[in-house]
């Protein structure tokens, strides 16, 4: 299997029945897209992250043969730049007539509800108006339509709700990506992830990569260290969970069911250390062992989700290398300011502007070109460091020492 290439993409539904789930809603859309004489030319397609409303749009467009003019609206924050993307796709329309291979257009606004922040007041407005002015069928996407804001564009909207994906169908689905993947699962297995990702698809795939991807069986054992979605467990309660744990397992546990940010947790670890070891040697130990938990946290970065467990295991390791010294103590915490700064926001915005940059060039989220773009460039730039692609997306020397060296440490 290609390195990298994550489950969700590897396995995106090509057709609408590939999109499980949501039937009343799958069905509502196709309708109104085969419709020639529709109400509304504008659909808004929402509900809950993760459970296929941009794949539909994908596979529907794959299997009905129209073309997608993607926008991404959170991206294009101000009217100016709304309308500068949106205007002229909203005179595609002559284009298709002469089209032999395509069905027609459609203009996708994925993300819209990315545009309600506070600075974008005239976002909304733009939305609407390309809406009323298109040519051709416009297709919204968004997480949250309660927003105030969005009352305007519900009324020339057909609104179409998605809900959860049930337990059942995440299993299946699972499974059949197991099966594809060579991996044996164990019905209980999957079951935890199921309802683990609380019906988000992406989550559960995700989940399954990074626990199953490689193996040959997956175990209940395995889900372990699965990262419990709704978390309750948070920073004080982790460190003096870990530090009191009797085993390796155990800490594994307590630090998997926590809400901590990673990042936070690792600086917060290292400061209380030399309180939980008075003992020199098990202190130099468990350093040691944070050390190997911070370079996996490293090349975790933000897709190899499959080293996750390592991480767990080695903080794990560090926190019980001598179980039964341990005596309550007076927690440091919060994290020391200054390291946390220095460390953690530096490559995290880094990583942010390139994507940022990215986005803007190909018209996709930051969060696609992190999770879509990146990991092909990164490929590319491994075969070579620059290339008339890395010219074009804008890309500075710094910016691809970067992306070269941001899983490794
Ligand atoms: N109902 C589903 N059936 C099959 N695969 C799914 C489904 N939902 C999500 N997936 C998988 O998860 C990936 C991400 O889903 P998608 O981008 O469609 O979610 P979304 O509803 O648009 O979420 P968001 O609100 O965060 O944009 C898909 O590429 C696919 O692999
Ligand atoms: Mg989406």
């Amino acid at each position: 299997m290609a390195q990298n290439l994550l489950w969700v993409e590897k396995y995106r539904p090509k057709k609408i029945q590939d999109v499980v789930g949501n039937e009343l809603a799958k069905t509502n859309f196709t309708n109104w897209l085969k419709d020639n004489r529709r109400r509304k030319k504008a659909v808004l397609l929402y509900g809950p992250a993760g459970v296929g409303k941009t794949a539909l749009v994908n596979a529907a467009s794959n299997e009905f043969n129209f073309t997608i003019i993607e926008m991404n609206a959170s991206d294009t924050r101000t009217e100016k730049a709304i309308n500068k993307v949106g205007k002229p796709a909203t005179s595609f329309v002559a284009l298709d007539r002469f089209s032999s291979e395509s069905k027609g257009n459609i203009l996708f606004l994925d993300e819209v509800d990315g545009v309600f922040g506070q600075q974008d007041r005239g976002g909304i407005k733009a939305i609407i108006n390309i809406v009323k002015e298109s040519l051709i069928p416009v297709v919204m996407a968004a997480n949250d339509t309660d927003q105030k804001k969005l009352r305007p564009l519900k009324k020339v909207c057909k609104l179409i709700r998605f809900q959860q994906v049930r337990i059942p169908l995440i299993i299946h689905t699972l499974r059949k990506i197991c099966a594809a993947e060579g991996i044996k699962p164990e019905f209980e297995a999957l079951e935890r992830i199921a309802q683990n990702s609380l019906g988000d698809m992406r989550s559960a795939i995700n989940d399954l990569q990074s626990i199953a991807e490689g193996k040959q069986l997956l175990t209940l054992q395995d889900t372990i260290f699965l990262t419990t979605r709704n978390k309750d467990i948070g920073l004080y309660d982790t460190l003096k969970g870990m530090f009191s744990a009797e085993s390796v397992p155990d800490a594994a546990i307590i630090l998997n069911r926590s809400s901590v940010n990673f990042d936070d947790f690792l600086l917060s670890f290292s400061d209380n250390l030399p309180l939980r070891y008075p003992d020199k040697d098990d202190l130099a130990t468990a350093y040691d062992f944070l050390s190997k938990a911070d370079v996996f946290r490293g090349r975790v970065g933000t897709e190899n989700w499959s080293l996750l467990r390592y991480f767990f295991h080695y903080l794990a390791e560090a926190a019980t290398v001598s179980p039964k010294t341990f005596k309550p103590f007076d927690f440091i915490h919060p994290p020391m300011r200054i390291m946390k700064l220095f460390w953690t926001k530096g490559k995290r915005t880094k990583l942010e502007n390139i994507c940022a940059k990215i986005g803007t060039r190909c018209y996709v989220s930051r969060n696609t070109a992190k999770t879509d773009i990146v990991p092909f460039i990164q490929i590319m730039l491994k075969k070579q460091k620059s290339s008339p692609i890395t010219s074009w997306l804008k890309l500075e020397p710094e910016d691809i020492d970067y992306l070269l060296t941001m899983n490794k440490l």
